[in-house]
């Protein structure tokens, strides 16, 4: 067995929302296939949760890593300040168009104005940032410096940099970083408490920010795409941005391309990661209007968005997520992982009888199954007891939110995989109740 590297994880690696002095030694991966791990010891593990939510067809997708060789050969990198190249052209050009039936859905009179830039970047948490900082700066751009304050979820998670943990519920991950971050409104996915919270805060809401209707980090949250339909009316009549964070639920996963679709919404910006590049490379896009970019338009230098990051637009990303969007639209990738979720979540449909289950919810792809416990949320007594036990699984990777379970495999994935996502859950929870 080729592990001699792991000690070198072991002695100078450190991962990211790992406990190195509680948790077992990470997976030693070697390889990936389809909807498959593969690691040193031979195993193969299905891909429960793609890769943190990314792998969207499925790894090593022939097309996928074509494109990346293609590009690389090409055109590896190059900075974007000043330069351009064609893949991040035809990519903005084609969210964009991707994004346009959200305005004429949500708005046939033309009230609300269509998404039509992007700025690029490296991952969800600096797609937020980016949409936080632009949405201050283009109110001050327009005159209106009191507006100082963003209205988020409860539960919400936004990534972990500064304005997106900000932005994010303080506990249980960042409550210890509070003197550094940014005083944020907080409600409750409820169209009264949000109208009371503008109502509160008269002319001073820069944006509202949120998951739109599945709260992934929070433990795959669901709510209605009424209160968004509500959110962006309240929104218009206060004169905030509206900031759909699609980061998680983005192409495809809660079964329509974008979340916003089924809500009828149209946001101000959009904040798109994980899936956009089929889970290949870390690019990210931060969709905005025209008159957002417009407001920093200007023969004054100082009102320029100085933001970017080395990588941004790097070509290679643009390059592999133009050729996943063309995959997403020939397979219509929305309906594949509508299908698997329904395949999981009827597989589970027997559970709903175990005393230890609370709920069992799905949107689209995700399925997640709610385990009764005294204390809930990620830190929850039960996560430890079913982390260990979704450790010792020997088909199936998954990792809990907690207390909740949850599947959200790749597109690739086949009915007798999900049975296989099915029987290793029913393994977990059956045993405990
Ligand atoms: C909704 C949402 N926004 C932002 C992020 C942050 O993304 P990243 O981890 O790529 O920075 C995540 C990560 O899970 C997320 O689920």
């Amino acid at each position: 067995m080729t592990t001699d590297w792991l000690k070198l994880d072991s002695k100078h690696c450190w991962h990211p929302f790992t406990q190195h002095g509680l948790d077992s030694e990470p997976l030693p991966v070697v390889g990936a296939q389809g909807a498959w791990l593969e690691l040193a010891d031979g195993r193969r593990l299905l891909d429960g949760i793609s890769s943190w939510w990314a792998c969207l067809h499925g790894h090593g997708h022939p097309r996928l890593v074509q494109a990346i060789s293609k590009q690389a050969e090409k055109l590896d990198h190059v900075l974007f300040a000043g330069c351009a190249h064609e893949p991040a052209a035809r990519l903005s050009a084609e969210l964009v168009e991707l994004a346009a039936p959200l305005t004429s859905q949500a708005s046939p009179s033309g009230s609300q104005e269509p998404l039509a830039r992007a700025f690029w970047s490296d991952d969800g948490s600096t797609a937020v940032e980016v949409a936080l900082k632009a949405a201050y700066q283009s109110h001050l751009r327009n005159g209106e410096s009191s507006r100082t304050t963003f209205i988020a979820l409860e539960g919400a998670y936004h990534g972990d940099t500064v304005g997106a943990m900000s932005a994010s519920e303080p506990a249980p991950f960042f409550e210890e970083l509070s003197p550094f971050l940014f005083h944020v409104v907080r409600v409750k996915p409820n169209p009264e408490e949000l109208a009371e919270a503008f109502q509160e805060l008269e002319g001073r809401v820069a944006a509202f920010i949120c998951e739109p209707l599945v709260q992934g980090a929070a433990g795959m949250k669901m709510y209605g795409s009424s209160f968004l339909k509500e959110a962006q009316g309240l929104c218009q009549k206060n004169g905030a941005f509206l900031i759909a964070d699609e980061v998680l639920t983005g192409f495809g996963r809660t079964g329509t391309t974008f979340a916003c679709e089924q809500a009828g919404i149209s946001p101000d910006f959009l904040c798109l990661s994980k899936g956009l590049t089929g889970g290949t490379m870390p690019l990210a896009a931060t969709l905005c209007t025209e008159s957002i970019f417009q407001s920093f338009v200007s023969n004054e230098r100082a009102r320029a968005f100085f933001h970017g990051h080395t990588y941004t637009a790097n070509p290679i990303g643009c390059a592999v997520a133009l050729e996943s969007l063309r995959i997403l639209r020939e397979e219509n990738t929305p309906q594949k992982l509508n299908h698997i979720g329904e395949r999981i979540e009827t597989g589970l449909a027997d559970l709903r009888e175990n005393p230890l289950v609370k709920d069992l919810r799905r949107r689209g792809g995700i399925v997640a199954l709610e385990l009764q416990s005294e204390n809930s949320g990620y830190m929850a007594e039960l996560g430890n007891r079913l982390r260990a036990a979704c450790q010792e699984l020997d088909s199936v990777l998954l990792r809990p939110l907690g207390n909740v379970l949850y599947a959200m495999p790749p597109s690739c994935t086949t009915d007798d995989e999900c049975a296989l996502i099915v029987k290793a859950i029913k393994q977990i929870v059956v045993p405990m109740a």
